[in-house]
């Protein structure tokens, strides 16, 4: 034993040493890589109204979502964004908030909430909520007080203009009829501003009352235990509260003037401090401003505001007219330069005010509609920031086939069709564009099976099913191994498993070929190439890297393309060794 001491004692000083070795270079990856859960997760949105319907209304609710836990489980996510599920009247589908500390009768009771909570963290997933306060409902108690008199405690919780100024400067509205922002109240002889709807009157931020009222809100629900908040349309927030006078036709170009002004910054910087610095939680605000550095400030973490933007450059690239690959490159590209040093940014191509992904992004003919798909997520899953992954999109949910105006419920649709009509405008037009790009089409009730209103409900769907549910539906792809469900997620899983599809740097190649986007992800000395076909062709691709030396890891044919030319909408991630 006393020979063997000096052995012992060195092998314990080599394991401590190797231990704090080890341990340092970790936390030194960590500290170069900024490692953070939400930089990581993957998140999967659910539009409550079309999830899951529990008790025959048409209308999906939080135990219809309760009951699907475990499909949302397997499917590998970790993160749920859930769209408004407050107290509404429903104007605009919860995004007119009357009541911010109740759940909407339509979707349930907060036992039930707290049920869902519960069931979310025990599968170790995450919960992020909607924050709609760039404007409240009319039905909010604010709101009926600050109608009620020009002297009321609550008059400046909103936008008011006293008619005997005359006319207030045009604003534009985005989902009023007239496209009028300002809404003459005889009550009290005054307009309030609304950019969006006339039941959703914007809430005057420049009011500290206003900011202490919504962070008290934020940390109710933080108090529960949510883990994050979509911040909707906040980078409408601040306002030059002296409403001067816009130049004629600004409305073409309204987000030069109504995105990030005034405070804003110091606004979020507020909310960090009060809120978001207290909890673990993740913030994510809908719009990046009008410039690249408008959204680089809002998340750069050392300004203490958000962590990550959400830019619509991308989903905005698509018309019914196609889209040019070499433009979707050039935006996605530049989007990743702006945070490559600092910041982060949401990838997405689909979400609750989009058509679908794949009839928007992809081809959803018979033929191309599930390889299609796949070549999509797999893109979504191999960028550098935060995937968001729309439900329904998993198992390659197409555009709604509506044909008549009475199919849509969606509020400025229907409010832009009366504009057109009044303005003596092309209505068939109308129709054929709303049939692209309107956003009942991704609000369509999720397809679970092909049994009557593809199992989504007994009664009668708020809106109606696609009609092609009896083929795409959840429970014929369970079945599937290589269904587009199936793919998902085994791509999913991919990303988790391969930390630099998450921080590793990412490279552009083969830059102007207009039918491929290549490119190569790089974290230490690990690097993977992603070469995806986005045509209905065979396509070649031109990296300059020598096939010879990659590897083939996943791809969305069977037999993935091992010579860099792609059969149609062929996704392949290669290792390059
Ligand atoms: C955001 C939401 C959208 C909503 C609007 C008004 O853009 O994503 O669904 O209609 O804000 O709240
Ligand atoms: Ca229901």
């Amino acid at each position: 034993m006393r020979k063997l001491f000096p052995y012992i004692i060195l092998i314990v000083f080599l394991k401590c040493s190797l231990v704090t070795l080890c341990y340092s270079q970790q936390v030194q990856n960590k500290d170069s890589l900024d490692r953070k859960w939400w930089k990581e997760a993957v998140v999967y949105q659910i539009y409550p109204r079309s999830f899951n319907d529990s008790n025959g209304d048409g209308i999906g609710d939080l135990q219809g979502i309760i009951s699907k836990l475990d499909y949302i489980k397997s499917l590998g996510v970790n993160v749920i964004w859930i769209n408004p599920i407050y107290g509404s009247p429903n104007d605009d589908n919860g995004y007119d908030v009357s009541d911010y500390r109740s759940i909407m009768k339509d979707f349930g009771t907060m036992e039930d909430f707290d049920l869902l909570l519960k069931g979310l963290h025990e599968r170790g997933i995450k919960l992020v909520m909607d924050l709609v306060v760039n404007h409240s409902s009319d039905e909010h108690e604010w709101f009926k007080q600050s109608r009620s008199s020009r002297t009321s405690p609550y008059r400046e919780y909103y936008h008011w203009w006293n008619a005997e100024q005359g006319k207030p400067p045009y604003r534009y509205s985005l989902f009023d009829v007239n496209h009028d922002a300002w809404r003459y109240d005889p009550l009290t002889n005054a307009y309030y501003l609304h950019y969006f709807s006339r039941k959703q009157p914007d809430l005057n931020w420049e009011n500290p009352k206003v900011r202490q009222e919504v962070y008290d809100i934020m940390k109710f629900w933080a108090d529960k235990g949510i883990d994050g908040y979509r911040l909707d349309a906040f980078q409408f927030a601040a306002k030059d509260t002296t409403f001067p006078a816009f130049p004629r036709g600004f409305e073409k170009n309204f987000n030069k003037y109504y995105g990030v002004q005034g405070n804003l910054h110091g606004y979020l910087q507020q909310m960090y401090k009060e809120v978001l610095s207290k909890y673990d939680v993740m913030s994510v605000a809908e719009g990046a401003g009008n410039t690249d550095e408008d959204a680089h400030n809002m998340v750069d973490a050392d300004r203490h505001e958000l962590n990550m933007a959400y830019a619509f450059d991308g989903v905005g690239i698509a018309t019914p007219e196609g889209y040019s690959l070499l433009h979707f490159k050039e935006v996605f590209t530049k989007w990743d330069s702006t945070f490559s040093k600092k910041g982060w940014l949401s990838i997405f191509l689909a979400n609750h005010d989009q058509a679908r992904l794949v009839s928007r992004f992809g081809n959803d003919s018979p033929e191309f509609r599930e390889v299609s798909s796949k070549m999509l997520t797999t893109f979504i899953m191999t960028m550098r920031g935060t995937p968001y992954y729309y439900n329904g999109d998993e198992l390659g949910m197409t555009n709604a086939g509506f044909t008549k105006i009475e199919d849509y419920r969606d509020m400025p649709t229907l409010n832009e069709y009366q504009h057109q009509k009044n303005i003596g405008g092309d209505l068939q037009k109308f129709l054929k564009r709303i049939a692209f790009e309107c956003r009942d089409n991704g609000r369509t009730p999720f397809q679970w099976s092909n049994t009557e209103n593809g199992g989504f409900t007994t009664g009668t769907p708020w809106l109606q099913v696609n009609k092609n549910y009896k083929t795409i539906n959840e429970a014929d792809e369970e079945k599937d191994p290589a269904s587009v469900l199936n793919y998902f997620r085994k791509i999913v899983k991919f990303r988790k498993d391969n930390l630099v599809l998450v921080y590793g740097k990412y490279a552009v190649l083969d830059k102007n070929n207009p039918d491929t986007y290549s490119y190569t992800r790089e974290l230490n000395s690990k690097k993977l190439l992603v070469l995806l076909n986005f045509t209905n062709k065979n396509a070649a691709t031109n990296t300059g890297i020598n096939m010879n030396n990659t590897t083939v890891l996943i791809g969305n044919y069977e037999h993935p393309s091992k010579d860099g030319i792609l059969k149609p909408y062929e996704a392949v991630i290669y290792q390059v060794n």
